[in-house]
């Protein structure tokens, strides 16, 4: 079976135009696709298939978008961007955890360009604009299963013109869109294409020169920095004021037994929703 065939879905492709030539760069394919199930799972059977380092599959609408911690993510049609790119970073797979930072990074950089000084990043990956959720990075590797792991699949969700009447009552007062907080529509293929080059352009900079010199950019956009917050992790609760990134990425955080490295968990802004 042909991959045509075996994509009998992926018919015209309104992002094509913003393919980028040039082999293993973001955008390099664009894979497009009107419904998914989940974008992460058909990149993942994508990659399985040999489609190179680069493609993005995008849909309009997902019927079980995945979020972080086992949670949905809410993918109604024709509004948002919902998309999983395929990567093969030069790091170590150790440093693999550090992707989904970089991408929150490029992620808000792409937004600062229609929401100037309203982006804010909470660690690890949430997307914010005026302190309310606009978009969301889940990072899965690619080999889990064999022990061997040869990559990563990279999920961005980011509510572009979803309206405040659109969003479910559960969400309604943590969830935000571009549109909401700009007022105007918002065209999705060119929020898409500035996030590809600004993922790019900071992919290329992780696998050049690690984390230290991105870690920087990231505080500026921090909604945690300097906040008393609560870090919950399975069981586990910690609490303290953040202190800022580590040069891996950790948040690190001031508690009354000293400062502690925070490697995952939910953070809380006390006073904040959760
Ligand atoms: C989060 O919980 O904040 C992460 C949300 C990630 C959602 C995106 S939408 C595109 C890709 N496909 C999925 O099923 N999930 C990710």
């Amino acid at each position: 079976m042909n991959r045509r065939s075996r994509w009998p879905n992926e018919n015209s492709n309104p992002f094509a135009g913003i393919e980028r030539s040039g082999p293993g760069r973001i955008g390099c394919r664009i894979r497009y696709f009107p419904s998914l199930v989940s974008t992460q799972a058909t990149a993942l059977e994508l990659a399985a298939d040999g489609e190179p380092p680069g493609t993005v599959v995008i849909a309009d609408h997902q019927t079980g978008g995945r979020g972080r911690m086992g949670r949905q993510w809410y993918s109604p049609p024709a509004v948002n961007l919902y998309l999983s790119v395929i990567l093969e970073p030069r790091i170590s797979t150790d440093s693999y955890p550090l992707i989904s930072l970089v991408a929150g990074l490029a992620a808000a950089e792409a937004l600062e360009h229609f929401a100037p000084g309203r982006v804010n990043l909470k660690w690890p990956n949430d997307l914010w604009l005026c302190g309310r959720k606009a978009g969301g990075i889940l990072a899965e590797v690619i080999g889990g299963a064999t022990g061997k792991l040869t990559g990563v699949i990279l999920g961005m969700g980011i509510n572009v013109n979803l309206e405040q009447d659109d969003i479910p009552d559960e969400l309604a007062v943590k969830a935000t869109s571009l549109r909401i907080v700009t007022g105007t529509i918002c065209d999705r293929i060119a929020v898409a294409e500035i996030l590809f080059e600004r993922l790019d352009s900071r992919l290329h900079e992780l696998e050049e020169a690690g984390f230290g010199p991105i870690s920087a950019a990231w505080e500026h956009y921090s909604a945690l920095t300097g906040k008393r917050v609560s870090v919950l992790n399975g069981a586990e609760r910690r609490t303290g004021v953040v202190m800022g990134l580590d040069v891996d990425g950790a948040l690190m955080l001031e508690t009354v037994n000293g400062r502690e490295r925070i490697l995952a968990g939910d953070v809380g802004i006390e006073g904040a929703y959760d």
